[in-house]
């Protein structure tokens, strides 16, 4: 399935190969249809927990507008190193936190800092496509590892070893996945752990959606193991926990010698993390958990409607274990996704990212997100439907 038809709109097509450029331009299409329901999107539809907003209007009533410290607010940066004591046994001071403009910074301070030219970060595929831009802009070179759907997309330990070469420098690690909501499970963390020791590497482990693993999966951090804190870089952030998103606020944990280099780049490039949202996130950290209990529970409620939809019009996906995503195969429609997702959303206005958003290889599938109300996945599953169908599955 390589072929794309040649209705698909010319913005679509020229970037067709680079996946963050075809999301944004399939966001951008989609904007022309008045009632289009966005299911390609990542970033949490419910509202910030009123506490947090609470904190954030008192910082400003209090005047707390100034700059803040380039690697972050104090009080934060020891908060989120209690937090990944606590909720992650990672080892972790204030000296190994650096608050970021959104977690889509730390990934591309951390690959700033790490990489020298020509240097190989080993990336599972399917990938969040943002690690494809910010390793080639350090100069460094992406080595896909293959994933797959009998194995629920988790990484393999030997693929991930098999592609090591004097180059490698660190491997990535993202889970839960974008954008096939698997993890990479406990006993393979262990045994990739041991790969990085053996062969001297870096891992950097992206956590952004560790607070949503369903069906009694747990989150496990590669950071917390034995001989890992001096080689292990955590990325993760407020955005998708907290529904903070537009806050824009992450962070990164790691040695005291990175966060010193990640914090002279970002000196001369973003500057501090916004000083109002680092309250907030504060807030968040150290406030009531209860909201995430109810975040959880919504999504839960939300991704077995949508699995069930799915099911009923004969859409195989991968078994979700955390984030916000259905990875669906839909090679047996015979139409490349993306064109499949142009055709979603012109017959039914639905928006639904093709996994060519996530690499060149993924063709075959859609991810479709559970980010809207029930209702609204409901009214969008009765859309798809009939284009499904009239296209055969
Ligand atoms: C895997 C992954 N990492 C990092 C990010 C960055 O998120 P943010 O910049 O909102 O913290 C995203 C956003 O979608 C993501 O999916």
């Amino acid at each position: 399935m390589t072929v794309l038809n040649s209705n698909i709109p010319e913005a679509v097509r020229a970037v067709a190969s680079n996946g963050t450029q075809l999301r944004y331009a399939l966001m951008e299409l989609s904007a022309q249809y008045k009632d289009a329901i966005a299911l390609g999107r990542g970033d949490p539809d419910l509202p910030t927990p009123p506490h947090i907003v609470d904190a954030v209007n008192q910082a400003i009533r209090d005047n707390k507008t100034g700059l803040a410290p380039i690697s972050g607010l104090a009080i934060l940066r020891d908060a989120i190193a209690e937090k990944l004591q606590h909720d992650n046994g990672i080892p972790a001071s204030r000296e190994n936190v650096i608050v970021t403009t959104g977690g889509q910074e730390g990934l591309f301070l951390i690959m700033q800092a790490l990489l020298d030219p020509g240097d190989e970060v080993l990336v599972p595929d399917p990938r969040y496509t943002s690690y494809d831009e910010a390793i080639e802009s350090a100069g460094g070179k992406i080595v896909l590892i293959p994933t797959d759907h009998e194995d629920a997309f988790n990484l393999r330990p030997e693929s991930v070893e098999a592609a090591i070469t004097p180059k490698t420098k660190a491997i990535l690690i993202i889970t839960p996945m974008n954008p096939t909501s698997g993890i990479v499970t406990e006993d393979r963390l262990r045994a990739i752990a041991e790969v990085a020791i053996k062969h001297n590497l870096i891992v950097i482990s992206d956590e952004i959606y560790e607070k949503f693993l369903y069906d009694g999966w747990q989150h496990f951090s590669i950071g917390s193991l034995p001989g890992m804190a001096d080689r292990t870089i955590t990325l993760n952030g407020f955005s998708k926990s907290y529904a903070m998103t537009g806050f824009r606020v992450g962070y990164v944990a790691a040695p005291e010698n990175m966060i010193d280099a990640m914090t002279k780049i970002k000196a001369v490039t973003t500057g501090a993390a916004a000083s109002i949202s680092q309250w907030g996130a504060l807030a968040a950290v150290q406030g009531d958990q209860a909201p995430l209990h109810e975040f959880h529970r919504i999504y839960t409620e939300r991704r077995a409607l949508l699995m069930a939809g799915l099911r009923a019009m004969n859409l195989n996906f991968s078994d979700p274990r955390g984030a916000f995503f259905l990875w669906t195969n839909s090679s047996s429609t015979g139409i490349h996704a993306t064109e499949l997702a142009y055709l979603l959303l012109k017959e039914a206005q639905v928006l639904i990212f093709p996994g060519t958003g996530f690499g060149e290889n993924w063709g075959g599938y859609l991810r479709i997100s559970i980010l809207q109300s029930t209702d609204l996945l409901q009214e969008a599953l009765a859309r798809m439907q009939p284009v499904i169908a009239r296209y055969g599955v």
